[in-house]
């Protein structure tokens, strides 16, 4: 079903998302992102990719990973752009790499192969987590899973995920034993088992999503242990799409924690504004304010605030940058 926004609405969210007028607040450009992201359009796409010159981290790896979630391969260029600029917030590139993992075309195989060994953990995992991701869509399995998809009722989540869920929790061959306690152990022990590649720990991780119960929950929030950043954030992402008050506590925890790293700290902060309990306000508010807090920190509490604030009031749409007088017309 496509969106469809008339020419001058388009220059309307364009101004908004690269801050034309120099007085747009930073959440309200993030309004304007995700409008564009819904338009699905190669004009959303070269809008989008006009922003990387920005200042905000922040901004420009919800840039690449909106690009990543339209997936159309006009956005590729760009993306691969940010991945090879070494002096990019290493925030960025991995957004950038997991992107070209979403597009998922061979193509980028390459190009993110070149990445394996580079400098920045966050940005080598990634791209070996995108380069497992485009080889599993083109397996036997995975063209089995897509073509299914396209043919039954709506998708739990409707993102492009970085990996599957696990073999046997594709939709389609789901079990009820699958559900279970003993699924759910099953399922952490893979989770935190370093032994495993990245992506097959991935898979576990997005499984435990799908199941969704507090088990699963708190089966998810033993990853925080990990070591790694980029395992981590992708947890507090998960959670940020669960929005379930039982991951309330081990988000705090992570937001608070000043020896985690900024792109973890990030996810949380914007986890806990989806989820929008009255408790989580306070600390969001303390957070977006301190001097001491990297800027990504508190940009990202600013974000979370004004999703706390849409979700406590009722309002229909998140993304209604053009306003509420003028709604995106689906035809
Ligand atoms: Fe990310
Ligand atoms: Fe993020």
């Amino acid at each position: 079903m496509a969106i469809v926004v008339s020419p001058s609405e388009l220059q309307t969210l364009e101004d908004c998302l690269l801050n034309k007028s120099n007085n747009v607040a930073l959440h309200t450009r993030f309004r304007a992102l995700f409008t564009l992201k819904a338009l699905k359009s190669e004009d959303a796409v070269r809008i989008i990719s006009k922003g990387f010159s920005d200042p905000s981290a922040l901004l420009k790896h919800e840039l690449a990973y909106c690009l990543g979630q339209i997936k159309k391969t006009s956005a590729l260029p760009a993306l691969e752009a940010v991945l090879r600029d070494a002096s990019e917030d290493p925030m960025v590139r991995h957004e950038a790499a997991e992107a070209m993992g979403a597009i998922s075309d061979p193509s980028s195989v390459p190009i993110l192969k070149e990445y394996l060994t580079d400098s920045e953990r966050s940005v080598r995992e990634t791209c070996e987590i995108a380069v497992a991701k485009i080889e599993w869509d083109n397996s036997e399995e995975g063209k089995k899973h897509h073509a299914s998809l396209g043919e039954s009722s709506a998708p739990l989540y409707t993102s492009v995920d970085p990996a599957p869920p696990s073999s046997g929790l594709l939709r389609g061959t789901r079990k009820e034993e699958d559900l279970g306690e003993d699924a759910v152990e099953r399922l952490r022990k893979e989770l935190v088992d370093t032994n495993l590649t990245l992506f097959q720990r991935y898979r576990a991780m997005f499984s435990l999503r799908n199941i969704g119960t507090p088990a699963a929950v708190d089966a998810l929030a033993s990853g925080f242990a990990d070591d790694s950043a980029l395992f981590k954030h992708e947890i507090a992402f998960i959670f940020g799409q669960l929005l379930s008050p039982h991951s309330v506590p081990s988000l705090l925890q992570v937001l608070q924690n000043p020896q985690e790293s900024d792109m973890v700290r990030h996810e949380a902060a914007e986890a806990l504004g989806g989820i929008a309990t009255p408790e989580v306000l306070p600390h969001l508010r303390e957070w977006m304010g301190r001097d001491d807090a990297p800027r990504v920190v508190r940009e990202s509490c600013q974000v979370a605030i004004d999703m706390w604030e849409h979700e406590n009031s009722g309002e229909f749409q998140y993304a209604n940058a053009l306003g509420t007088t003028t709604p995106i017309t689906v035809p």
